[in-house]
């Protein structure tokens, strides 16, 4: 199939973008992309592919922004139950995020709906959230567990997102998150619980992952290191673990306080460091001269409705690898579209259009080790696709809380986007 006449092709090709590098479209003014079976084949103008391949079926994108699919590094999408109560309690009350966790709710009361659910339920709840990523342009989402902080619970999410992934609509990128929060069981002793998760836990999750999904690459390990949930000493204690047994690490550092995750993350060589709402200046340098990316998550401050948003530009003066992503979760950001995250990205963080749609692509590929597959349109990459109903890439990031997208490629199927026009008699 030749995918042609697109008004702005932008290939995001030449692998992550470094620091200063972010922004680097490869557009292409009346572009085509040849797409054979799973692959993109050839990119080059329009006139020059249809002459090249004159019998090929075509699909005409003029007046469209043609790009990659959006890579989403960042995702909590299984779970049960809701938390519409406790936005309540944020809004009306002022309640704190962390106090709400410290009495027993947050992610305590997701995880005690998660636990009681069958997995039949858990996919029905979770895969209407990953055809709607889907539907707003997402290709490739990285998604956690966390919501069952027992083993039998985890495990249940495990299998549950590996045969959502089998589904082959959006390619999943597992993580095991078992260090989400303090088991219930262990309110008044985090330490027997971290003791736990590494001898008992992360060892049988290996095991189990390897008779599961044999020949798959082990999943991430992530942890919250955070007041209430893991400190700096017991987040060091579990990646460590994790670590040896040979899982790629991910963390989650300075979302409310600053306690030392994001060194944590690149001393270890953790494949990224996420939120980094509170990361100082000492360890922006050290981050910007990692190849950890660094993984900011607009939807959350949004969500809880703070002013405070990653230092995206000292990041970048730093050399880092900055890359954005959802965070979709019931309770911090219920949100299922990358193009919101870089509504939010462009205003408050002060990336540019070009900026944000690199940092969901390529540099979100590179976020969860995928770069080599997807993230740019380049010959030999997985044809994953979007055709937009915009006729200037910046009119993502300008444009927000409807839908841009008229057309999604996944392994070279396309699927059309019902935006539901009305008609009138
Ligand atoms: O990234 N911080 C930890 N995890 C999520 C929130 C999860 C929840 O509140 O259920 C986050 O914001
Ligand atoms: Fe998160």
């Amino acid at each position: 199939m030749l995918i042609h006449s697109a008004t702005q092709l932008l290939t995001l090709a030449g692998g992550p973008q470094r620091g200063r590098e972010l922004g680097t479209l490869g557009l292409l003014e009346d572009g085509a992309v040849l797409v054979r079976e799973e692959k993109i084949v050839e990119i080059g103008k329009s006139a020059e592919l249809r002459a090249a391949y004159p019998n090929e079926p075509t699909l005409d994108a003029a007046g469209c922004v043609v790009m990659p699919g959006f890579v989403d590094p960042h995702t909590h999408p299984i779970w049960a139950g809701d938390r519409a109560r406790e936005f309540e309690m944020r809004i009306a009350d002022r309640a704190k995020y962390l106090d709400i966790l410290a009495a027993g709710g947050g992610i305590l009361s997701t995880v005690r709906a998660t636990r009681s659910a069958s997995i039949e339920t858990l996919l029905a709840q979770t895969r209407p959230r990953l055809l709607r990523m889907f539907a707003h342009g997402t290709t490739t989402v990285e998604a956690k567990t966390g919501y069952g902080l027992q083993t039998a619970t985890e495990l249940r999410l495990l299998k549950a997102l590996l045969s959502l992934d089998e589904e082959n609509r959006l390619d999943l990128a597992i993580t095991f998150l078992g260090a989400h929060a303090i088991a219930p069981e262990f309110k008044d002793d985090p330490q027997g619980y971290t003791d736990q998760l590494c001898e008992i836990t992360l060892p049988l999750v290996q095991q189990w992952w390897e008779a599961h999904a044999p020949g798959q690459s082990l999943p991430f390990v992530d942890v919250f290191c955070e007041t209430k949930a893991f400190d700096l000493a017991r987040s060091r204690q579990v990646l460590t673990c994790a670590k040896e047994l040979g899982f790629p690490l991910k963390i989650h550092a300075d979302e409310f306080d600053n306690l030392g995750g994001t060194g944590l993350a690149v001393e270890l060589g953790a494949v990224s460091a996420d939120h980094l709402v509170k990361i100082s200046d000492a360890e922006i340098a050290v981050l910007g001269a990692s190849d950890t990316v660094a993984v900011a998550l607009p939807c959350t401050p949004f969500g809880l409705a703070e002013s405070e948003y990653a230092p995206a530009h000292k990041i970048l003066d730093a050399g880092g690898i900055l890359a954005l992503a959802t965070d979709c979760n019931p309770g911090t950001a219920w949100n299922e579209s990358m193009q919101f995250v870089l509504a939010l990205a462009c205003r408050y963080m002060k990336l540019t259009p070009a900026q944000a749609i690199a940092a969901a692509t390529i540099n979100a590929a590179h976020a969860i080790r995928r770069a080599n597959v997807v993230g740019s349109l380049e010959p030999g990459k997985q044809a994953d696709l979007l055709i937009l109903s915009i006729s200037d890439y910046r009119h993502l990031g300008y444009r927000f809380g409807t839908n841009l997208v008229r057309q999604v490629i996944k392994r070279g199927r396309v699927y059309s986007v019902d935006v539901g026009y009305y008609r009138t008699a």
